[in-house]
């Protein structure tokens, strides 16, 4: 039976920078020109972070709050972010591709439940490699449900997804799945994270939880946090803020955008977070003062 991780039981070089070889983003030193050229439109060069917008909601949710029309609710904030990670439908139907070509996509690419669900995880690849060339996507995103019925499935969807993007030199983000019975410890998301780097993904989305540098120091690939359910103001900047000082290389943040009271406001904050090394007080001032 192999060791069951506990935090107190590792040594997770926490405080020692990751070894990089140059390259802007971590994990990615080896791989070829065009792989590192998408990863620079994701991961700005000159922070090494990046904001990505989520709305890929409908996917499974439907018209979800905030979301109820993708064309007049995404383009106001395409200004202030790095990536648009949504689903093709979306992109193809709501996004202009003149407005928004200086931005990278991250494209949604499984599918295969909804809300109306027990089991969240009985996904599919939804978008092959050819599409996703086609929509000029930057990295493909695939949800991975560790621990759910599903699991060996999703982890198969990972990896067409990976291999196909090897040939091409597109990246695929592993979105950490979280079903609505399963745990949110350290310890779940340290297992899933490494999980999903060490079957090749070169970007992990997770969530943020406590002892969240061990998360981040122990996974080899660059971790961007899901901003999970809305939040107060306040709480969700320091969330961001919190990730950010634990290792997290971005986040890719979705309802506590887009719910906020002032989206374009709270973008602006989240960035200044993200790109501008503000603490979650500075950006609360920044988002108060934008709002007015
Ligand atoms: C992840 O499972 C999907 O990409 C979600 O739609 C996305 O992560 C949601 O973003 P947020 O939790 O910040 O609303």
């Amino acid at each position: 039976m192999p060791d069951i991780d506990t935090a107190a039981s590792k040594d997770y070089g926490i405080g020692i920078p990751y070894q990089s070889q140059g390259f802007h983003v971590k994990g990615s030193d080896h791989y070829d020109w065009g792989m590192k050229s998408r990863l620079s439109r994701i991961f700005q060069p000159k922070s090494g972070r990046t904001l990505m917008l989520a709305f890929d909601h409908g996917y499974f949710l439907g018209p979800t709050s905030g979301l109820e029309r993708l064309d007049l609710n995404i383009p106001p904030l395409v200004p202030y972010i790095d990536v648009l990670m949504g689903t093709r439908g979306a992109l193809r139907t709501c996004i202009s591709p003149a407005t928004s070509g200086d931005k990278a996509i991250a494209l949604r690419c499984s599918s295969g439940s909804s809300v109306l669900e027990e089991d969240l995880s009985n996904e599919c690849v939804s978008v092959d490699i050819q599409d996703a060339i086609r929509m000029n996507a930057d990295c493909m995103a695939l949800q991975v449900f560790i621990g759910a019925p599903h699991q060996k499935q999703t982890i198969e969807n990972l990896s067409i997804a990976v291999n196909e993007g090897m040939k091409v030199g597109m990246p695929t983000m592993g979105v950490v799945a979280v079903g609505k019975t399963m745990e949110r410890t350290p310890q779940y998301f340290r297992l899933a994270t490494r999980m999903i780097a060490e079957f090749g993904a070169q970007i992990v989305k997770t969530y943020y939880c406590d002892d969240f540098e061990t998360v981040t120091a122990s996974c080899p690939v660059p971790i961007v946090i899901a901003g999970g359910k809305k939040l107060p103001e306040p709480e969700a900047l320091t969330m961001c803020y919190r990730a950010i000082s634990e290792g997290a290389a971005g986040v890719d943040m979705g309802r506590n955008i887009f719910q906020a009271d002032h989206p374009i406001a709270m973008v602006q904050a989240v960035r200044g977070i993200v790109h501008d090394n503000l603490t979650d007080k500075q950006a609360l001032e920044l988002y108060k003062d934008l709002k007015k």
